[in-house]
């Protein structure tokens, strides 16, 4: 496997909104405030716990995730409260895994102690590029010297570091890729996220783009991109455990895992999303998106759910297959039965399965289900194909 056990995992995702400024490509749930009435957010987020608490039942938590928006922007005694409700209702596994992201500016980086202090273990760190120009054109906070003094203070403070670079950038050649590449495995990092630079629908950058102003490398020099990073990090010892994530032995992300592996994670906040199990039925939970509704609903209802409801067996085949086989381990036999209680060969057309695998994009043994690395390339097409 991945260098971590696939003992079930029961995640906690908490999303924090607010960012400092808006970057141009991004598409996340993020919103720039003058103030943020921490008080409230602190106690909105703690009853939203209880209250996925109270449908889930007694679980043991083995990883938590702040994600953002801009989670190195909360105050640590929030992070802190969190986990102290976490821990009390639902118990923290010895050695779970709490990731906190974080923006690499100075102030933030004078935070991580603190951080470190209320029980966060892991940091990933949104580097996105290092040269000055590229931050630049990313609408990015921080200099490449800030993230490198932001990543010494990380290491200082926590036991797991991870980064995200964001590459295929227009105008990038292949050999200027390459080398801030190799300039960031010089970091010696155990895991890091590397993402090709997509246009989202209601960005800044997506207007930029329709107007012609922003010219995005072809498909061929994309693809000649990914394979090139994927040959270059399994040299350095940290192979793709997932389409755009790279670990070390045993440095895998827990908590991601657990979305890849479709087990159970609470999805706590503005716009989080949740795959819950009660009465012998996993169900889809649904936040309010937008911040200040969802703030004023929890106040009045306990909670933030918008949405929730059962998942069936079709749909829960087509959520396990798509999460599944962005992994290079794909999905184990096991966890179909587990699941769905059958086998793969059982559960998804034979002709299609035949075909897939014909062509080299699927593998099926007695392991499981997985794409190659050919397929994990076409991964929309492929699931497009064999889910239709
Ligand atoms: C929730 S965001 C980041 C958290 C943190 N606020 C930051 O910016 O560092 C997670 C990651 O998604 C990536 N990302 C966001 N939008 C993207 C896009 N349009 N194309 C490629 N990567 C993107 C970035 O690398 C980012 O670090
Ligand atoms: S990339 Fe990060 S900092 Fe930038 S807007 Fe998105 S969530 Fe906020």
């Amino acid at each position: 496997m991945t260098g971590t056990d696939a003992v079930s995992g029961f995640g906690v995702y908490l999303h924090w909104p607010f960012c400092k400024s808006k970057c141009p490509y991004c598409d996340f749930n993020s919103h720039v405030r003058e103030s943020v009435d921490q008080e409230r957010w602190r106690r909105a987020l703690l009853a939203d716990l209880d209250h996925a608490a109270a449908k889930s039942g007694a679980r043991r938590v083995t990883s938590v995730f702040f994600g953002g928006g801009t989670p190195s922007l909360m105050p640590p005694e929030t992070v802190a409260a969190a986990l102290e409700r976490i821990d009390a209702l639902w118990g923290l596994a010895p050695g779970t895994e709490v990731t906190l992201e974080a923006n690499p500016t100075s102030a933030e980086a004078g935070r991580f102690a603190a951080f470190a202090g209320a029980g966060v273990n892991r940091l990933s760190l949104g580097v996105q590029a290092l040269d000055d120009a590229a931050l630049k054109f990313l609408g990015r906070q921080h200099s490449a010297g800030e993230a490198l003094a932001a990543l010494d203070l990380a290491r200082a403070a926590f036991a797991r570091i991870s980064f995200d670079l964001i590459y295929a950038r227009p105008g990038q050649s292949a050999a200027a890729w390459q080398a801030e590449l190799d300039a960031a495995l010089a970091l010696g990092p155990e895991h890091i996220s590397l993402y090709q630079l997509t246009i989202e629908e209601g960005t800044v950058f997506h207007g930029a783009w329709r107007r012609g102003e922003l010219v995005m490398p072809e498909e061929d020099a994309a693809a000649a991109l990914f394979e090139t990073t994927a040959a270059r990090l399994t040299e350095a010892g940290l192979p793709a455990y997932e389409i755009s994530n790279h670990a070390r032995p045993g440095g895998a992300c827990r908590h991601n895992l657990t979305y890849w592996r479709y087990q159970d994670y609470a999805g706590i906040g503005p716009g989080a999303h949740g795959r819950l199990s009660w009465d012998g039925a996993k169900h889809a939970t649904r936040q309010h998106r937008a911040p200040e509704p969802w703030l004023d609903l929890v106040e009045r209802q306990g909670h933030g759910w918008r949405q929730v409801e059962a998942i069936d067996a079709g749909q829960r085949l087509a959520e396990m297959v798509m999460m599944g086989l962005r992994l290079s381990d794909g999905i184990a036999r096991r966890a179909f039965h587990d699941e769905l209680d059958s086998d793969p060969e059982a559960l998804l057309p034979a002709e299609k399965l035949q075909r897939l695998a014909g062509e080299g994009y699927l593998e099926i043994d007695a392991a499981g289900l997985r794409a190659t690395a050919a397929g994990r390339q076409r991964l929309d097409a492929l699931l497009g194909y064999l889910l239709a």
